[in-house]
């Protein structure tokens, strides 16, 4: 008898089932009503009492076992309804994500590498007047950016228009704030300009400035040198090329080294090696002066970059207006990123 029970255990489990008919045919051999299952209850009647116990259970679990088989086999080879051609327990396709905008992207690495060297975020507004855009930072009255063909105006007389640049920020924060502050300033600035491949109305920039006492031109090419390893690696090298800025004495534009292996490498560094990534100087006695801090007893640095022009040479992209045609062609390639 016990081997007999055995012997159908395995032979349950072994058996293939993979039409409905044959789930059923199964079914009938063994629990239907003169199924094997039944010939053994009948054989089980005649077991000595002594034994009944050991063999009860086996019976059973053979019993559930063959139950739970034929069971499983009903759901698997279920025909499902074909009438309306729609199948509702389909898994569903699941809902595509979106990335991170490229810019986003670069925006906050380089806002984190500067929030480690202990500069906070800073913001202001997009519509600006021209104290914080143009005259608190020592723009003279003629100066061309003041003119149309550059900037958008909102209203004349007195002047609001859309800022340019994000020093703008400086000159707010320095109204508000008491030295010592160390801020970073990430924003959107507008343009008159005809959009193309290396041009666009509107763009991001971020800037930079530490006011203390005793700030030299040293932190500022020591901190621009940190920056500069953190973002474009560890044996980056940066120089310094004299410039001009209304809002900084003395200036400079930075440039970092960019090799010349390629053919792509010479012709964007122009065959120097050499790239610019943004500009940066001493902070003018008469803009510290402007904004009620004393050029005496401080001093101070600042810097502003672009951020499509470091998205574009970090990912190397050849045409600023891919960043606002929101094609997903584009934006899915940087998927991965956050
Ligand atoms: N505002 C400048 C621009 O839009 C960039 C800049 C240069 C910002 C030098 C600075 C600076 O703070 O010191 O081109």
């Amino acid at each position: 008898m016990k081997e007999r029970i055995e012997q159908m255990l395995a032979e349950v489990v072994g058996v293939e089932l993979v039409s409905p008919e044959a789930v059923e045919n199964f079914r009938v051999a063994y629990l239907g009503r003169k199924g094997k299952v039944k010939d053994l209850m009948a054989a089980f009647k005649e077991v000595p009492g002594d034994q009944k116990r050991e063999i009860g259970p086996m019976l059973n679990t053979l019993k559930q076992a063959i139950e739970q088989r034929v069971s499983e086999a009903q759901q698997a080879t279920l025909v499902r309804p074909k009438a309306s051609g729609m199948d509702a327990t389909r898994p569903s396709g699941g809902v595509p994500l979106g990335t991170h905008h490229p810019l986003q992207v670069v925006r906050r690495e380089i806002v984190d590498i500067f929030q480690n060297m202990g500069f906070a975020v800073a913001e202001g507004p997009e519509i600006e007047d021209d104290w914080h855009v143009f005259s608190g930072l020592n723009f003279p009255p003629e100066h061309p950016a003041r003119d149309m063909q550059d900037t958008f105006f909102v209203e004349r007389d007195p002047d609001i228009l859309l800022r340019t640049h994000t020093s703008s920020v400086q000159v707010r924060e320095m109204e508000r704030r008491e030295p010592p502050m160390r801020l970073i300033m990430p924003g959107r600035v507008f343009r008159n300009e005809a959009i193309s491949a290396r041009a666009h109305c509107m763009f991001h920039q971020i800037e930079g400035l530490y006011i203390d006492k005793g700030v030299s031109f040293a932190d500022l090419k020591q901190t621009l040198l940190h920056f500069a390893r953190c973002f474009f690696g560890p044996d980056t090298d940066i120089r310094l090329r004299p410039s001009y800025f209304p809002f900084t004495e003395p200036s400079a534009e930075v440039d970092v080294y960019w090799g010349l292996k390629t053919e792509v490498d010479k012709r964007i560094t122009k065959g120097t090696g050499w790239l610019e990534i943004l500009g940066c100087g001493m902070v003018d006695p008469n803009v510290l002066k402007a904004s009620g801090i004393d050029p005496e007893v401080y001093s101070g640095f600042a810097f502003g970059m672009g951020i499509e022009r470091i998205t574009m040479l970090r990912y190397q992209i050849g045409d600023l207006r891919h960043f606002f045609e929101n094609d997903r062609r584009f934006l899915d390639q940087f998927a991965g990123e956050r």
